[in-house]
């Protein structure tokens, strides 16, 4: 997505906004979309990236589906209308809190595949060749949406045939796009050509323009593979055919082996304790638990709340706290199947009493610990996150990625769907940044079977042990202080839902030692931050955070980003 482009495209969007009488707010995209960005409902709610994949998770619960019945369709729908980041050639992880009251935390995150090795990625002279970890078949792990779609459905109450169906027909039928999809498309023209051995559906050459239908008949056959012999459809026979011949002409490494041998995991989730809240989140390969539980620790003990929203105090003291978690997300987070990641200590209230003991408020901390690099400052990011909520209590959070907005760019050729990018994840060479400018060393190297870092952060917090808020957003390193300010926001500012959305963001990652401010972020904070010796960054929109929090009354009230199309439904 072009930086500022969602600037331009707010006027735009606003010019459709119609409000009915419920106090819902609804825009009409120029696909003739209803995206709403704030509903309260009884039965149940759902909010993703994109009105078509909400209304799919909506009809999937008016059919007496479960949250994890939703949160499946609407994974499946989003590859189809949302080829950014919805995928079944990338992966993810998925956080539920069940109406029995048991937590689930499944891992389907990508895998290096088995001829990954540690310096794949460097050149002769042992520097980083950032394009290959990037674009094109070799910055490809091995997908584990399918697989982690399938593990879901131990939690499921509806046939997959019935949560792949609207899939299939957004696929075979098409959808209409919209000004944004088709300026899109129309800019990753050259990138599609560049790094596909046979020429993707996404590429027209006349350009493509609001209004025109987007058929993916490949995607269709393949998602109809998967529903006549569930994950075998993806991970072996034509589907997996198809992908190592991509391979093979692109000069990739994914082999039929590596497809076959994939395995989604199901791992205890990173649980904490903040005030009266219980804190759920997702455990390594994410590094998102950990740190929202670093960060939200570093302030309990702090009258964050007496400083105010965005006052300098706040912004200072949230600052150093996420600058010291992403030191440690440095040098000591990875895979945690490969190396000891010592999450104990790391959370100990002892420690990080510790690590603030340095903080100096007022005074600009400095993280010239590793000489920072020349961070590439990207203009697209592209994850999704998901939220879905039933009448039973089921609750869901979901993010799934293909890193890269359109992942490596390479489309399986006959299979129609886009590969990930996720190899960049892992820490190229020690001290070079990624794509986000995160920097890594050994606990983040690549390995044969391990799986790269990720910041992806689905979070359920839990209020008196029953679901309260459901949160997660895309945004590569930016995820978890997005995610960590959304919930400060809420519990200790006391915001509305939507303020803590929508209203400007901050970041700062360690390295580069800056502080990364949205459009809109207080001048007047800036002017002081700057006195105290930060150096602020203005960027584009910081993530597109999605919320879904269950009000006193028991209804459930859900806010979609509008820093994007996403959209809440519910009834
Ligand atoms: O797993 C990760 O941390 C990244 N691959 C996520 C990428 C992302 O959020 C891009 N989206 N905006």
């Amino acid at each position: 997505m072009k930086k500022g482009f969602f600037f331009f495209l707010i006027p735009v969007l606003f010019a459709f906004v119609y409000k009915p009488g419920n106090g819902h707010q609804v825009i009409y995209d120029q696909g003739g979309n209803a995206i709403q960005k704030k509903i309260i409902c009884e039965n149940g709610a759902v909010v993703s990236a994109h009105p078509l994949a909400s209304k799919v998770g909506l009809a999937i619960l008016k059919m007496g589906g479960n949250a994890v019945d939703a949160a499946i369709a609407i994974q499946l729908a989003l590859a189809v209308v949302y080829p950014n980041a919805g995928n079944i050639g990338g992966g993810g992880f998925m956080v539920a809190r069940l109406s029995n009251g048991k937590q689930v935390t499944i891992d389907y995150r990508e895998m290096a595949p088995g001829k990954a090795y540690k310096d794949m990625y460097l050149d002769e002279k042992g520097n980083p060749i950032v394009e290959k970890s990037l674009s094109g078949h070799l910055a490809s792990g091995i997908p584990g949406t399918i697989a982690g779609l399938f593990e879901s459905m131990k939690y499921a109450k509806l046939s997959f045939n019935k949560l792949i169906q609207p899939a299939i027909d957004l696929a075979e039928k098409g959808f209409i796009l919209n000004d944004r999809e088709a300026k899109t498309f129309n800019s990753l023209k050259a990138e599609f050509t560049k790094y596909n051995t046979v020429t993707p559906v996404f590429v027209n050459s006349a350009g493509w323009k609001a209004g025109d239908t987007l058929i993916q008949k490949d995607l269709a056959e393949t998602l109809k593979r998967i529903k006549k012999d569930g994950a075998k459809g993806f991970y072996e026979g034509q589907t997996a055919k198809l992908i190592v011949e991509e391979m093979q002409r692109g000069k990739g490494i994914i082999t039929a082996e590596d497809l076959k041998s994939y395995k989604p995991i199901v791992r205890e989730p990173h649980i904490f304790k903040y005030k009266g809240y219980t804190i759920v989140g997702m455990p390594m390969p994410s590094s998102g638990g950990l740190l929202i539980h670093q960060m939200m620790k570093m302030i309990e003990n702090r009258p964050l709340a007496s400083y105010g929203f965005e006052s300098p105090e706040a912004v200072q003291l949230m600052v150093e706290v996420e600058r010291r978690a992403y030191a440690d997300r440095a040098q000591f987070m990875g895979d945690a199947d490969f190396i000891k990641v010592p999450v104990k200590q790391l959370s100990s209230d002892e420690y990080l009493k510790k690590r603030m003991e340095d903080y100096v408020p007022g005074k600009a901390g400095n993280s010239l610990l590793v000489k920072p690099g020349d961070i590439p400052q990207h203009e697209s990011e592209e994850t999704t996150h998901l939220c879905v909520v039933d009448k039973n209590g089921n609750a869901v959070s979901v993010t799934t990625t293909l890193n890269n907005s359109f992942g490596s760019k390479t489309i399986v050729a006959g299979a129609g769907f886009i590969l990930n990018d996720e190899m960049d994840d892992f820490s190229v060479k020690p001290g070079s940044p990624n794509l986000y400018g995160a920097i890594g060393g050994e606990a983040n190297s690549i390995k044969a079977g391990k799986r790269m870092l990720s910041s992806m952060t689905p979070t359920i917090i839990l209020k008196n042990n029953k679901p309260f808020i459901i949160v997660g957003t895309p945004g590569g390193t930016t995820i978890p202080t997005s995610v960590f300010q959304t919930i400060v926001n809420i519990i200790e500012f006391n915001m509305s839902t939507e303020d803590a959305v929508w209203k400007p963001k901050f970041h700062h990652q360690w390295l580069p030692d800056n502080v990364n401010i949205e459009k809109g972020f207080p001048d007047a904070t800036k002017k002081v931050l700057e006195a105290m010796g930060y150096k602020t960054v203005e960027r584009g929109g910081i993530g597109r955070t999605e919320v879904i929090k269950v009000l006193p009354n028991g209804k459930f009230e859900a806010v979609a980003d509008n820093r994007g199309d996403d959209s809440a439904e519910g009834w």
